[in-house]
């Protein structure tokens, strides 16, 4: 009976620390939240610069009169900082995102699949100009991509 009891013991023991030794292993093995991995709101924020530049004077979208007006209403620098604040949060960063939804601020924009797909141009070029790599721009259009609903609304 002592036998059994020792036996029980030195096995639990053992399961004890592989069970721990697997537990750590994964930790060194989770990635970095993708905040960290873009380089914290410093990369982000320059991306996004780069982005919504791209974006305001594109062609294609501006000939959309409600994309013009609104780009009127809401200056670069504004959406700059909500659009940067949007994705801190969004990419597990310690920012808190305070502007509007985005289905309330582009429901009268009257965006189309077609516009979807500049914007979408438009970020690719600006990832590819910061060398963001392709997990981190996977990731990246994954998060963009939950907004899609909300904001293409032309039938
Ligand atoms: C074709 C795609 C898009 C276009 C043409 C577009 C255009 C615009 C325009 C013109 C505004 C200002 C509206 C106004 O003040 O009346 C705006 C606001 C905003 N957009 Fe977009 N947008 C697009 C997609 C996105 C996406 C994918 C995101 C984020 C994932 C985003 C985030 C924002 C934010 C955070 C604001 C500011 C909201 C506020 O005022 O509080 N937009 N967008």
């Amino acid at each position: 009976m002592r036998a059994l009891i020792k036996a029980i013991a030195v096995i639990s023991l053992i399961t004890g620390t592989l069970v721990a030794a697997a537990a750590s292993g994964e930790q060194a093995a989770a990635k970095a939240p993708l905040y960290d991995r873009l380089g914290g709101l410093k990369g982000i924020a320059v991306v996004v610069d780069d982005f919504i530049d791209r974006l305001v004077v594109n062609k294609t979208l501006n000939q959309n009169p409600a994309i013009n007006a609104g780009r009127m209403a809401s200056p670069a620098p504004y959406l700059k900082f909500q659009v940067s604040q949007l994705v801190c949060e969004a990419t597990g960063g310690p920012c808190k995102y305070t502007g509007k939804g985005m289905k309330e601020s582009h429901a009268h924009l009257n965006i189309s699949e077609k516009e979807w797909g500049v914007m979408a141009d438009e970020f690719q070029k600006s990832l590819d100009k910061f060398k963001v790599p392709a997990a981190e721009q996977r990731e990246l259009f994954e998060i963009v991509g939950k907004t899609h609903p909300d904001i293409v609304t032309r039938k």
